[in-house]
């Protein structure tokens, strides 16, 4: 008999590579990452209709302010177009959007004003958990879990004793009042790096990860259901030897 095919219920991608494509197709990078958001929406659309619970995308990390503030600010518009042009779909479709990282430091107004609409929005939905890692860098992430359990330790509210895994990885940016975001079964990295880039680094202890070549804008659906498909037949022990 043929084993079922177990579809992952996290997902999580680092779109790299809109700056290459641009390069390669003498456009500006700001078209790059243009396409790099058209190739966004379809995955999200695929990753709906196989029934993935949770898809995290990184979008925009603490290092990436290092760009020019042409880029930077181009980034953020596409940010805004995204949420006027998707919001009424996503939502029509039962998408929740969810942000992981401080969204509310240093990104423009406008922005912020979007993504708050898209969280108001799509509050009570319960389909695609969509997550946008924004203003995100997981060794920050990490060290504001530090800072938050030690306040509650200052506060007396818990012991230091008392601190666990599963204690510290609640005040993660995946961490939530309703349970936190299952750990990503799966990490898609794009155009050839082979690299965790500070993304996720808790939450990838288990991870299984697939690299491809293809630069972030030419990602198509289909290639997407292929490397997943490729990660459901692969053993996943947990450390354990069964
Ligand atoms: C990496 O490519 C991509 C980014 C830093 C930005 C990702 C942004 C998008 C896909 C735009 C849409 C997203 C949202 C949420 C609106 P790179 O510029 O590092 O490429 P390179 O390594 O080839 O230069």
């Amino acid at each position: 008999m043929e084993e079922s095919i177990k579809t992952p219920r996290h997902v999580a991608v680092i779109m790299d590579g809109n700056g290459r494509w641009a390069k390669k197709n003498g456009v500006s990078r700001l078209t790059g990452h243009n396409q790099g958001m058209l190739a966004m929406k379809e995955i999200i659309k695929k990753a709906d209709v196989m029934g993935i619970k949770y898809l995290t995308v990184y979008a925009f990390s603490t290092e990436n302010w290092k760009r020019s503030q042409e880029e930077v600010g181009g980034i953020f518009n596409l940010l805004v177009k995204f949420v006027g042009s998707e919001l009424a779909e996503l939502d029509e479709n039962n998408v929740k959007v969810h942000i992981l990282g401080d969204y509310h430091e240093k990104v423009p107004a406008a922005a912020v004003a979007s993504i708050d609409k898209a969280l108001e929005t799509t509050y009570d939905n319960d389909g695609l958990q969509f997550n946008i890692a924004l203003n995100y860098g997981s060794r920050a992430e990490i060290t504001r879990a530090a800072e938050r359990l030690c306040r509650k330790v200052e506060e007396g509210i818990i012991k230091a004793g008392d601190v666990t895994e599963e204690l510290l990885s609640r005040e993660l940016f995946t961490g939530d009042e309703n349970g936190n975001i299952p750990d990503p079964d799966l990490i898609i990295r794009t155009s050839g790096e082979e690299r965790l880039s500070n993304f996720l680094l808790w939450q990838a202890a288990y991870s299984e990860f697939a690299f491809t070549q293809t630069l972030w804008p030419d990602f198509t659906p289909e290639e997407f259901e292929d490397i997943v498909k490729e990660f459901s037949s692969r053993g996943r022990r947990f450390g354990g030897r069964n």
